[in-house]
């Protein structure tokens, strides 16, 4: 299958800097780490990767601006693009050595994702998608999963951590969903679990408050696969709040029942208890 210019362009970057991950992988133990903030490491890697896909976009796309999980918002003399970059999601498993980690790259067009591509160097596995051209898997054709039962679902999510996101809330979420799933996985790369709904590996996913670059890619390969992706009661997907809930219809809606049932069961603790 031919790739459009822009996808190349776009999988030349990634694959590049993720053959910088892999070379960095290999040492993990030497690399110098700093912190960032409450367990958010950025490593020596994870910039190395994002100069390699800033000067790879830049190259081929001189007018575009970005905005980048390091390097912030770089405006562009286009106002129309921005590529919105995580040169390493999953840093936390990278740091302890898991394999489970990628470079997300998207293209946004006057306010909407357009394109995305999603490499994971450990498994050489590449995701792409273009509005409008469906999502592929190293050229194959991807379709989220058919499931249409709840009971026979696995569903993917993040989990909040130290000093991040809402801990009670989620633990009621997941008591919900764990309930009535075949299971739950956090695996710690949120772009990798928005492709896992993609590939239909997992019959759903949902997490709060992930950052534009997590979800952003991820987001229209799923869509690209046939999936519903939207905010957590429902609404229009934002990838700027970064509220995801995303799988195939039936369990997409399956989902946001349990969570807006997760809601109501917070709710009603918190009246009760005033
Ligand atoms: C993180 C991962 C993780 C998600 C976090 C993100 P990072 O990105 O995507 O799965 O739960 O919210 O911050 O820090 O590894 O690039
Ligand atoms: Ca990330
Ligand atoms: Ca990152």
């Amino acid at each position: 299958m031919a790739r459009s210019a822009l996808l190349n362009v776009m999988t030349q970057a990634a694959t590049k800097a993720g053959r910088s991950l892999t070379r960095d992988f290999g040492e993990v133990q030497n690399l110098q780490v700093s912190m960032k903030g409450p367990a958010d490491f950025v490593s020596a890697a994870d910039r190395k990767a994002e100069e390699v896909v800033f000067q790879e976009l830049s190259r081929a796309r001189p007018d575009w601006g970005f905005l980048m999980e390091e390097r912030g918002a770089v405006e562009g003399r286009d106002p129309e693009h921005r590529w919105i970059v995580d040169p390493l999601d999953g840093t936390t498993n990278f740091l302890h050595g898991i394999p489970q980690f990628a470079v997300s790259i998207a293209l946004e067009r006057a306010g909407e994702i357009v394109a995305g591509v999603v490499f994971n160097p450990a498994t050489d596995e590449l995701f792409t998608a273009e509005r409008g051209g469906g999502a592929f898997s190293n050229d194959r054709r991807l379709r989220v999963a058919g499931r249409s039962k709840m009971t026979e679902a696995l569903i993917g999510c993040g989990a909040p951590f130290l000093g991040r996101g809402d801990h009670a809330r989620f633990l009621y979420e997941m008591r919900n969903i764990m309930g009535g799933s075949a299971g739950i996985r956090r695996f710690g790369a949120a772009s990798l679990d928005l492709v896992a709904v993609a590939a239909g590996r997992f019959d759903g996913f949902w997490e709060r408050t992930l950052a534009p670059w997590d979800c952003a890619a991820g987001s229209i390969i799923v869509r690209e696969a046939g999936g519903i992706v939207t905010g957590i009661e429902g609404e229009r997907f934002d990838f700027i709040s970064g509220d995801i809930v995303c799988g195939n219809e039936l369990i997409h809606k399956q989902l946001i029942e349990q969570l807006k049932k997760a809601d109501d069961a917070i709710r009603m603790t918190k009246t009760s208890a005033a």
